[in-house]
């Protein structure tokens, strides 16, 4: 038997949200596992895809930084066009662009709530739908990988909007998985538990907050942008053609718990 393989040779990926924290480091696994990325970054942060661009460059891969501003369909569109003129195709899209706007339940603004669900679950859902239009014309398939949370499956304080957001991309996976299926698209999320980056850093640096989250995981420890990457990269790869509408939790336990 040969043991299937997590190389991604050959494939072109994009990685959105990726000039900070999981998605530069998905990113930059992604070119190590022999994918060319096209990144992308806010139109005011672009000049934050430098670096990716450069580590993935060194590793002898092309990166391409582009614009995306989720849920901005012409953004969208544009991405996805300038992909396939620069890059020839696409193959693997790993949707890690989000936000968190922590706010009491009892304070939730209409504005804070309709910016988590736009870029979380709105803007996710349709560049995936135009990503997946692209992996169909071609006819070979592709992966989808959505970057959810554990906060998809089970709760948290001030979370009203993020949790509501997460959980629906869960089961938005579950239905692209299923949708997509007869034209061999995977479609799969991981769940990551608190990782430390620049979305978190606050919140790890309340000494409450900080003990109450190093409870709940039983590993002991929060994550690294790096504790996530290689879900993503099998999820992605040949070794993942099996497996699709699945939630792959990298939660240190905690939802064992
Ligand atoms: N850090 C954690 O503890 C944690 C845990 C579970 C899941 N996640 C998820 O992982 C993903 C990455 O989080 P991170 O911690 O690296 O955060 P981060 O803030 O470092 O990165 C988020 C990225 O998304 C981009 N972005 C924000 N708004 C956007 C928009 N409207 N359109 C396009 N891009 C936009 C940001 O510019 C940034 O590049 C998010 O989906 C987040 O919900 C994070």
């Amino acid at each position: 038997m040969t043991v299937p393989s997590m190389r991604l040779d050959g494939k072109v990926a994009i990685v959105t949200g990726a000039g900070s924290g999981i998605g530069q480091a998905i990113a930059t696994a992604a070119a190590e596992a022999g994918a060319d990325c096209v990144v992308t970054e806010l139109p005011d942060r672009i000049g934050r895809l430098d670096e990716v661009c450069a580590t993935i460059a060194e590793m002898g891969r092309r990166g391409i930084g582009l614009p995306l501003q989720l849920p901005d369909m012409d953004s969208m569109d544009s991405l996805v066009a300038k992909t396939i003129e620069r890059m020839g195709r696409v193959d693997i899209l790993v949707n890690n662009a989000g936000i968190n706007i922590p706010m009491d339940a009892l304070e939730f603004t209409e504005e804070a709530w309709d910016a988590v669900l736009d870029i979380n679950l709105k803007g996710l859902f349709f560049l995936s739908q135009r990503v997946a239009k692209e992996m169909v014309a071609q006819g070979e398939g592709g992966k989808i990988v959505n970057i959810a949370s554990q906060n998809g499956v089970v709760g948290y304080y001030k979370r009203a909007a993020y949790c509501s957001s997460k959980a629906g991309v869960v089961n938005l996976t579950r239905v692209l998985a299923i949708e997509w299926a007869k034209h061999k698209i995977n479609v799969n999320a991981v769940g990551p538990t608190f990782i430390l980056t620049p979305l978190t850093q606050s919140t790890f640096d309340d000494p409450v907050i900080r003990e109450d989250l190093l409870r709940r995981i039983p590993l002991g420890r929060v994550g690294r942008p790096e504790d996530v990457v290689g879900a993503v990269v099998f999820l992605a790869s040949p070794a993942a053609d099996l497996v699709t509408g699945h939630t792959l939790l990298v939660d240190g336990g905690w939802t064992a718990l």
